[in-house]
């Protein structure tokens, strides 16, 4: 019976995480659980998490801990996570993962592996510059080393290709700086526990992905020991 896999995606605004989760859905079939995706949808949907959420992401500061965490619980509480999950962007700073470890130690669980995406910041400015993202499943491009094969459509269900709001470069220059400050702690964090795994996220997206299949393929060898 193979054990659970719960994994963490992290690492700076612009690494690669969204890219690499539409290519890990296809591979594992186990939820993956953005909550960057969660915030936009409530905004999208006009609820009240969303208000108060918006203020936060078009400013590119973090959207206060308490709030997120009550919203990750929820859904890390649903039945589809029973035999593993991947997070995206989810924790983000050291309060959010003592909740998450209170989280997964209610449940008897564990977080298996923290797969960290690492990109200089001169080079994430210019994949964020370059991004556009559809406006119906949120599927992610780059005008140079990602176009879609129609300039503006989305070539999975053909939708028009946007610039999110925070992706302005004043936002941009803050989301980064926020990062270093209140994210990259976690590196710290779960290097201690024996859980951080490096990851080159400056290769093409197909090697990224490569790796990171390897990288889980040795979490399994090592979690079935
Ligand atoms: P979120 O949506 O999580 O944004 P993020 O972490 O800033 O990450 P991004 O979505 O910008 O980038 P990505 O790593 O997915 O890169 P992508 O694959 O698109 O969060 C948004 C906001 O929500 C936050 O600012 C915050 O306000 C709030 N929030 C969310 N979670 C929170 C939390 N836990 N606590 C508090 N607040 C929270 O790639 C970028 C571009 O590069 C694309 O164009 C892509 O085509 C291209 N690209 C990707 N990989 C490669 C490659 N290998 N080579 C060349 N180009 C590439």
């Amino acid at each position: 019976m193979p054990h659970e896999l719960n994994l963490i995606l992290i690492g700076p605004p612009g690494a690669g995480k969204g890219t690499q989760a539409d290519r890990l859905r296809e591979d594992f079939r186990m939820p993956f659980i953005s909550t960057g995706d969660m915030l936009r949808a409530n905004v999208k949907d006009g609820t009240e998490l969303g208000r108060q959420a918006k203020v936060h992401m078009d400013a590119g500061e973090l959207v206060p801990d308490e709030l997120i965490v009550a919203m990750a619980d929820q859904r890390l509480e649903q039945d589809d996570t029973r035999d593993g999950f991947i997070l995206d962007g989810f924790p983000r700073t050291v309060p959010q993962a003592q909740a998450l470890d209170d989280q997964m130690a209610r449940h008897g669980r564990r977080i298996t592996g923290v797969l960290l995406l690492e990109v200089p910041d001169e080079e994430i400015v210019r994949r964020i510059a370059g991004r556009r993202v559809c406006v119906k499943g949120g599927h992610n491009y780059h005008v140079d080393y990602d176009p879609p094969k129609n300039p503006g459509v989305c070539d999975q269900d053909g939708s028009r290709l946007i610039q999110r709001d925070d992706d302005q470069p004043e936002v941009v220059e803050n989301r980064l700086k926020v990062y270093h400050a209140q994210t990259s702690p976690l590196v710290d964090f779960y290097d201690t526990r024996g859980l951080l795994r490096r990851i080159d996220g400056t290769r093409t997206p197909a090697q990224v992905h490569d790796h990171i299949r390897a990288v889980i393929a040795t979490l399994r060898l090592e979690d079935d020991v």
